[in-house]
């Protein structure tokens, strides 16, 4: 009686502990997600700024004040950086003063006001990544999300937000450069997990829009050029499961690139303040839509039907504008 008793608990201890690991463990991998509450009916606007604290160095005060201008215009809801939010090499501490010198003192403006959804790129992981990703900072400017990978759920649109710098191998091997990879080793798995919650998180959405932000380049006619690791990666991915666009930094430009097999529309903004690289690679110009080697930043408008791009450069002139028309491949 009294063994058979045991024998129960027992069976009820590993029938708990196995439903710990099949529930409790995928569960933690999942990404965060955030919920933008709009109204459904009005459309949704957001600017996106990349590559840019420079403590208002090299026009990064210049793009902010047009920022400002464009975003009363456009009523936005909140702002998407690309990431290398802090040159040169992140943040150092969660108290480093380039918090204030290079963000909460230069995006001033009523209208830049809102939630900034913010990617790492490589220069951030020169730093302390920590201090970057610590709720701490929220408490100094509540405008601050910055996560490795997350979800942005905007009703008519879903945000993929990617951390890309662990996938570049030559960082990984760097002698010159330290990285701070803690909370991305062992990298195999930290990847794979990646992109399998990317995947089927892609999958299950049922928005209207799908849009993948990361730091690095896929399609660029800029300096770095394509991100081969992504390339292998990640586009298999975006094209499985119709991403619309995919949305980066890195180069400093700004750009927008239609790959005319998949239709993905690749668009740079990565001009927040340091440019003019004076690097342009040749590409198809059935591709190519802007190339732009100045600073600036990429205003976005979108509806059910249509996804309005507005590029500006540091003066607030406009530099291309197009759309994006759901299902509508461009012809080849
Ligand atoms: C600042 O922007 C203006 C206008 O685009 C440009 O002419 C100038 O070269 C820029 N300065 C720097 C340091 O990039």
């Amino acid at each position: 009686m009294t063994s058979s008793l045991n024998q129960g608990t027992l069976c009820h201890v590993i029938f708990i502990a196995s439903l710990f690991c099949v529930l409790v463990i995928p569960s933690l991998a999942e990404l965060q997600r955030f919920k933008h509450n709009g109204n459904s009916n009005q459309p949704l606007n957001f600017l996106v700024i990349g590559d840019w604290g420079r403590k208002g160095t090299y026009n990064q005060s210049l793009v902010a004040k047009q920022m400002g201008i464009v975003g009363r215009k456009q009523n936005i809801d909140f702002v998407i950086s690309t990431g290398d939010n802090f040159y040169d090499s992140g943040l150092t501490k969660v108290d480093d003063p380039a918090f204030y010198d290079s963000f909460v003192n230069i995006y001033t403006a009523p209208s830049l006001q809102k939630t900034w959804y913010t990617v790492l790129g490589n220069h951030d992981y020169r730093g302390v990544v920590e201090a970057q990703l610590s709720p701490l900072q929220r408490k100094k400017d509540r405008r601050w999300v910055c996560l490795r990978s997350f979800i942005l759920d905007a009703e008519i649109v879903e945000f993929f937000f990617v951390d890309t710098t662990p996938f570049v191998n030559k960082y990984f091997d760097s002698k010159k450069v330290a990285y701070d990879w803690k909370g991305v080793l062992p990298r195999g798995p930290y990847l794979s997990n990646l992109l399998k919650d990317v995947d089927s998180a892609l999958a299950k959405s049922k928005a209207q829009w799908k849009i993948v932000v990361g730091h690095h380049t896929i399609k660029t006619a800029g300096l770095h050029g394509n991100t081969v690791e992504l390339e292998d990666k990640l586009v298999p991915i975006l094209k499985k499961n119709n991403v619309a666009a995919y949305i980066n930094g890195h180069d400093h430009c700004l750009e927008h690139i239609i790959d005319q097999k998949s239709g993905i529309h690749y668009l740079t903004s990565g001009g927040g303040s340091k440019a003019w690289r004076g690097e342009i690679k040749k590409l198809d110009p059935q591709e190519l839509k802007l190339y732009y080697d100045g600073q600036g930043f990429l205003s976005v408008q979108i509806t059910k039907t249509k996804v309005d791009l507005v590029f500006y450069d540091a003066l607030g002139r406009v530099l291309h504008t197009s759309s994006i028309t759901k299902n509508l491949k461009p012809k080849a």
